[in-house]
């Protein structure tokens, strides 16, 4: 069974449905509320137990319900919580998103626990982090602790997977060269290369990741959305197309498709284009449901799907 510490946010999500987005000064009646478990981590981390990997969390929340609950999330997919700590210096995280009749959203973050997680949290997670095959971490938690987290996997042999999200134009150059695998989706590829990024114009994604492997990363996945996903392992590289699905909610596509990704990847990623593809039959199920975790598919439901 393959081993996944993922290192991240936990974020209450509140899901606002309206007709469309509002424009600076518009007032919009909701259409729906609903409050589900998310952040970036959390959900990467349920998507790779579901998916069957045994999976380690590291973490904060604050002492709070919102905390409560998200941890019971966690625990109920089976995900080791030894690592997350409760502050009373900050409450949990919330996201509010707002997503409009065409399933397109737009997502508010107030950080709060997730910020407060320190460089003295990650090196307490030492044997988590050391034992695993896989660790995995994103951007809604402080750069200084993934680096950390990335520093200690990297002498351990541990394969480091970075999902730069959300999007950040300038990174410690030590970060890339201590990723093994970066998992960006356009948007993030563009903002991070400072190229532009064209999902059907193959020459971008190539130069994309030329730019990557120049800061040190070997191996780059950017995901397209509709448009599928594009892979390039040290220079060779391919497409994989997406699975033609109605999108209900797009939120947490992305971090499903990490999680499942990573709980069938081979430690020295020698089966990526195939991995990829069942990742991409993983996300292609969230998107149909509304909600960041309730949208999560099992191992059963990924390896059962008809598209
Ligand atoms: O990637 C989706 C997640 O981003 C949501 O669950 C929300 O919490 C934000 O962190
Ligand atoms: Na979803």
């Amino acid at each position: 069974m393959t081993r996944i510490t993922v290192l991240g946010s936990l974020n209450a999500d509140t899901i606002l449905k309206m007709p469309h987005l509002p424009l600076p000064g518009e007032t919009i009646a909701l259409t729906a509320k609903k409050t589900a478990g998310g952040g970036k981590g959390a959900n990467q981390a349920i998507a790779a137990a579901r998916a069957g990997a045994a999976t380690t969390f590291i973490g904060q929340v604050g002492a709070d319900s919102a905390g409560t609950l998200l941890t019971d999330a966690l625990q109920a997919a089976q995900v080791n919580l030894d690592h997350v700590t409760t502050t009373t210096a900050a409450a949990t995280g919330q996201a509010y998103i707002m997503l409009d009749d065409a399933g397109q959203n737009s997502i508010l973050i107030d950080g709060g626990a997730n910020q407060t997680l320190t460089v003295a949290d990650v090196t307490a997670a030492k044997p988590a982090i050391t034992s695993a095959d896989f660790l995995v971490a994103q951007f809604e938690t402080p750069l200084a602790v993934t680096l950390a987290a990335f520093q200690i996997a990297k002498a351990a042999g541990v394969t480091t997977i970075l999902n730069p999200a959300p999007a950040k134009a300038t990174l410690p150059p030590k970060l890339l060269a201590l990723t093994d695998l970066i998992v960006p989706n356009e948007t993030e590829a563009s903002i991070l290369t400072q190229q532009t990024v064209i999902p059907t114009q193959l020459s971008t994604l190539k130069a994309a990741a030329a730019k990557l492997q120049a800061q040190g990363v070997a191996n780059v996945v950017i995901t397209l959305g509709e448009t599928g996903v594009f892979y390039d392992q040290h220079g060779l590289s391919g497409q994989i197309p997406a699975f033609k699905v109605k999108a209900v909610d797009t939120t947490a596509a992305g971090d499903t498709f990490i999680g499942a990704l990573t709980a069938v990847l081979a430690k020295d990623l020698h089966n990526l284009p195939a991995a990829l593809t069942f990742a991409s039959r993983a996300s292609a199920l969230a998107v149909q449901t509304l909600g960041a975790q309730p949208s999560i598919p099992t191992r059963q439901m990924i390896d059962q799907a008809r598209f």
